[in-house]
């Protein structure tokens, strides 16, 4: 799978909007400085396929992030045509079980073999009460279960996990390098939190071993989005350096 090779730590651009003219406008202000977006349930909601067809078209890899949940066999059909659009990575939802992962796998490797599912574990939305209730258990350690998740992914033959900066280190210490890890909740030191709770500037993510970063209103909100994206590389190519060094 040409996404997991290297060790390059790549970001990518949340097209968190509503449609695809406000999409434009993002990739249009970026332009050569940014090859990888994220679209997400809002943008495929409104735009379908043509969005990720379009991003393609203009030389963007893609992330189509559908967290897709059902019986494998409609979650190979799904990952199959999603594949097929020409996306790099699409997510699944672990706790669908692994045979349900492996279906993703099968089906986007049929539609395109350089297509890498990457498996949701526990969304960050939930705390440990609320996960213990929705799976009939008493309150759970949320790391332990992202890990135990993880590890279904992986047997399943995800490429790797979304998670949060904070689980790196106990996810490596669990699978190492079986896995590539997608960080969301991103922010420039001194940047507001917004409405994310476990949050990680680009160095130490890229430190405690992040393939993928995903970057939302960090960029997109920023005055100019081109200087805060320079910026997390930046910081991520130092905190590199410091770690060779
Ligand atoms: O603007 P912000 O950086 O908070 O955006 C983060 C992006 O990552 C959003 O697209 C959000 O849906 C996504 N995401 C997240 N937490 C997860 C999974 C995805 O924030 N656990």
């Amino acid at each position: 799978m040409a996404e997991l090779s290297g060790s390059v730590v790549t970001p990518i651009v949340a097209l968190d909007v509503a449609d695809r003219g406000a999409a434009e406008a993002l990739v249009g202000r970026l332009g050569v400085h940014c090859d990888f977006y994220k679209v997400g349930l809002e943008l495929y909601a409104a735009e379908g396929p043509s969005v990720v067809r379009w991003l393609r078209g203009e030389g963007k890899r893609v992330f189509v992030d559908l967290k897709l949940h059902d019986i494998p066999n409609t979650v190979r059909g799904a990952a199959r045509s999603v594949a097929r659009l020409g996306a790099s990575l699409l997510t699944v939802h672990a706790v669908g079980g692994e045979a349900m992962v492996r279906a993703a796998v099968e089906g986007a490797t049929e539609g395109d073999p350089q297509c890498g599912i990457l498996a949701v574990t526990v969304l960050t939305s939930l705390d440990a009460a609320t996960v213990g209730a929705t799976w009939g258990r008493g309150p759970v350690e949320v790391t332990a279960e992202v890990v135990r998740l993880a590890g279904l992914a992986a047997a399943g033959g995800a490429v790797g996990v979304v998670c949060s900066g904070h689980e790196l280190s106990a996810l490596h210490s669990a699978h190492a390098d079986r896995l590539g890890y997608l960080v969301p909740g991103i922010r420039l030191a001194g940047g507001a939190t917004h409405d994310q709770q476990r949050v990680m500037t680009p160095g130490p993510a890229a430190q405690a071993g992040a393939r993928w970063l995903v970057l939302g209103r960090a960029v997109t909100g920023a005055a100019d989005p081109v200087a805060a994206l320079a910026a997390v590389r930046d910081d991520v190519a130092l905190a590199l350096t410091s770690q060779l060094g």
